[in-house]
């Protein structure tokens, strides 16, 4: 029950102010209560001097029976006085009460200096005669005998029974009304303290009860705090929903990115093996063929059967070449060793090696080269790489009297290189994925004709590792053309003329 914010910050402000009003109480009786007193002392301060010289005075003598007649006399006007006489160390001699009620025998004389001195702060208590905890006003003079000092008239205003009267009376009207007025005061805050709080804690409800049903829903749901304004003008608890709204985004995403590379890995096991499986296979049939029937084997059989084992061989080991190099690739342990050169050279170079096969497969290989050369700033290696990835490809795709051209375009701080064949094409809806990694748009065919499936993949990388992009257009039966960039670079002496 005591645990929710708000009863806990209600339990905090009604114990506040309940000290508080308190605090107030003791301290406005206190006050008012020696207020009292400092006006009634100050009321009957001549008292005890008039009295002596009216009276002490005139009897001429200090004797038991001249005090008598002066406190009984003064006790009949005020009874709430009561009258002693002192000594001059303050021992009481006689007194207007009964004998037998005075327990004091000695009064302390200070006070009673001061008071006579006029420096005392009002209210001023002394000796209480007939109480030795309690201390009450009291008013005093001395008395002359002869002219010389002989002890003190003291006056204890306020008997017992004026002590609580007076309390009562002060109890039931201004200390009440001033009661009414703090407890009012109180109770008021109160109420808008309760009132803040609920605001405020209601919002903090609200957000953790989104996070709450985010949580309980696996963190699949989004469950957004909606804030009362927006982030510009939000106070702490806003802000705080907004940034749980950003975090719930971020966790939804980055666990569906996971899911997502999770599915990916499974497909790329699954692709790895079952690329490396058919020619693993394929070489362990010729070699087994060679053991059991070796003898039986004509000499241009056995050799027919060594070479194919052998070529199955060296496209494992290409196959386990690529895998190494995407993986190097996408964990970004590839450094590009940029430097200028002439991207025509390097075309001629790359077609030249495909320029057999080309002509082996009756399709027409050739670059389409402008006027002037163009600069390129890459990695020679890897541009070579990405451009043979796509020559393969045009050509293999391509059927006899087809023609795969590569041709070249500036393009602002870019060179635009195509490789276009007339082939086969791609079917529109496999276009987005021919790039993502083991795509081949029909398995066996490809692992037959030696595809991996790797070789676009490389290649996109390559390519944005240099910042450029790749895209692809085709349509089916009539060819396709891959488009990249590179950065162009200065032509290299340039910089030294200039320099
Ligand atoms: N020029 C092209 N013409 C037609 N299809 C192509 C062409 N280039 C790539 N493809 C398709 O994209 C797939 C992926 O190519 P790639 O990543 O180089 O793998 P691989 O060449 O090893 O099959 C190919 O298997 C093929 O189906
Ligand atoms: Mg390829």
């Amino acid at each position: 029950m005591f645990r929710t914010l708000y009863s806990k910050l209600a339990i905090t402000l009604v114990v506040l102010f309940l000290l508080l009003g308190a605090l107030f109480f003791t301290v406005m009786r206190a006050t008012f209560e020696s207020q009292q007193l400092a006006a009634e002392q100050q009321l009957n301060r001549p008292l005890a001097q008039r009295l002596v010289h009216e009276y002490l005075a005139g009897a001429g003598g200090l004797t038991a029976e001249a005090d008598r007649t002066l406190f009984d006399a003064m006790m009949s006007i005020n009874p709430t006085i009561e009258l002693y006489r002192l000594g001059l160390d303050g021992h009481v001699v006689s007194c207007s009460v009964p004998p037998g009620r005075v327990i004091r025998e000695f009064v302390d004389l200070d006070p009673v200096r001061r008071f006579l001195d006029g420096t005392a702060r009002w209210p001023l208590k002394g000796d209480d005669p007939r109480d030795p905890r309690r201390s009450k006003i009291f008013s005093a003079a001395p008395i002359l005998s002869n002219g010389e000092p002989a002890g003190y008239l003291y006056i204890v205003i306020g008997g017992e029974e004026q002590d609580s009267i007076a309390r009562k009376f002060a109890m039931d009207h201004t200390l009440m009304s001033a009661l009414w007025l703090i407890g009012g005061g109180l109770v008021l805050g109160l109420v808008a303290g309760f009132a803040a709080f609920g605001l405020l804690t209601t919002r903090l409800q609200r957000l953790a009860q989104a996070m709450e049903r985010f949580r309980s829903s696996n963190f699949a749901e989004k469950v957004p705090y909606l804030a009362g304004s927006d982030a510009a003008t939000a106070d702490e608890i806003d802000r705080l929903g907004h940034t749980y709204n950003q975090m719930a985004d971020r966790i939804i995403d980055q666990l569906q990115e996971l899911r997502d590379n999770d599915s990916a890995r499974r497909d790329l096991i699954a692709n790895v093996s079952h690329d490396l499986r058919t020619p693993l296979a394929s070489l362990r049939g010729y070699l087994d063929t060679l053991l059991l029937k070796g003898d039986a084997l004509s000499e241009r059989e056995r050799a027919f059967y060594l070479e194919t084992a052998a070529r199955q061989s060296e496209r494992l080991g290409n196959l386990v070449a690529q895998f190494f190099e995407l993986a190097k690739l996408d964990a970004g342990d590839i450094k590009l060793t940029r430097e200028p050169f002439v991207i025509e050279e390097l075309i001629q170079d790359v077609v030249q090696q495909f320029r057999i096969r080309a002509e082996g497969k009756g399709v027409e290989l050739s670059m389409t080269a402008g006027g002037r050369s163009h600069f390129a700033n890459a990695d020679i290696g890897l541009t070579e790489r990405a451009l043979g990835n796509l020559i393969d490809n045009a050509i293999r795709h391509t059927g006899s009297g087809g023609s795969v051209t590569v041709s070249i375009r500036a393009d602002g701080s870019m060179i635009e290189i195509t490789v276009a064949d007339t082939g086969s094409g791609i079917p529109r809806e496999a276009l987005p994925h021919v790039f993502e990694r083991s795509f081949t748009l029909d398995r066996s065919r490809s692992s037959a004709s030696g595809g991996s499936g790797l070789g676009l993949a490389i290649t996109k990388r390559i390519v944005e590792l240099h910042g450029g992009r790749i895209t692809v257009d085709s349509v089916v039966g009539e060819g396709t053309s891959f488009t990249f960039q590179l950065p162009a670079g200065d032509r290299p002496g340039a910089t030294a003329m200039a320099a």
